[in-house]
């Protein structure tokens, strides 16, 4: 079984995918930590976000060295790894934030992403923006999650104390700038995740999936 899980930017997409993931007991794959990790891969090596030959061709050779950058989902959450060195620390850095969506426009680093998700065998929860359009259409659940800008900056500050307005502004810009991979698919179930708790939320997409098969 393949559920999605997309939604935009700080719509509890992660937390939801995870508690849904470890209700069911399969893996959750986050394909935002998969741009993230290409980002800081580029900025790593100064190499420009204008043009993906670079970037995919530093991603081609780390692979053919043996060092790949690879998603493991763990049952702890996602993490990266280099080889033999794990740098999921590194990739929520205000440095990547800034870029990231400027790399995920790029339509060879979005066929790379698809490619190292679609070499994960099923059953999975994937997360990320177009989950349920581009990369897994045939998915059996999909779902979509949206809150208000005002509730998804509350979020973040609760977080991380810094202000509010100033927060919810870089929201809606990141939501004008993700707008073209963010389109729900049409078959998706739509989430209002402003208002219940998040194990609310979990119950209502479970409410929403496929009885198992019965013998
Ligand atoms: O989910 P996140 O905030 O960690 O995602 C980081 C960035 O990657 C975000 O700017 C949108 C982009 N992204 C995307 O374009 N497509 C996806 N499937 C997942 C993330």
């Amino acid at each position: 079984m393949i559920v999605t899980i997309d939604g935009v930017a700080a719509s509890g997409k992660s937390s939801v995918a995870s508690g849904v993931a470890r209700a069911l007991n399969i893996p959750y794959l986050s394909s935002g930590l998969l741009y993230r990790a290409a980002t800081w891969a580029a900025l790593s090596q100064r190499l420009p976000l204008t043009d993906a030959a670079p970037l995919l061709s530093l991603l081609n050779r780390w692979e053919a060295d043996g060092t790949p950058l690879t998603l493991r989902p763990l049952p702890q959450g996602n993490e990266i790894w280099v080889g033999e060195q794990n740098v999921t620390d590194l990739l929520h850095t205000t440095e990547v934030d800034a870029h990231v969506s400027a790399a995920a426009q790029l339509p060879e680093l979005r066929a790379w992403v698809d490619a190292q998700l679609h070499r994960i065998s099923p059953p999975f929860v994937a997360e990320g923006r177009d989950m349920g359009t581009a990369v897994f259409p045939q998915a059996q659940a999909k779902f979509y999650l949206e809150a208000s800008a005002r509730v998804r900056a509350q979020r973040r500050v609760q977080e991380r104390p810094q202000d509010l307005e100033s927060v919810e502004a870089a929201l809606r810009l990141r939501d004008e700038r993700d707008a073209r991979q963010s389109a729900p698919a049409p078959d998706a179930v739509h989430i209002d995740t402003g208002s219940g708790t998040l194990e609310q939320i979990i119950a209502q997409v479970l409410s929403h999936l496929p009885a198992p098969p019965t013998e």
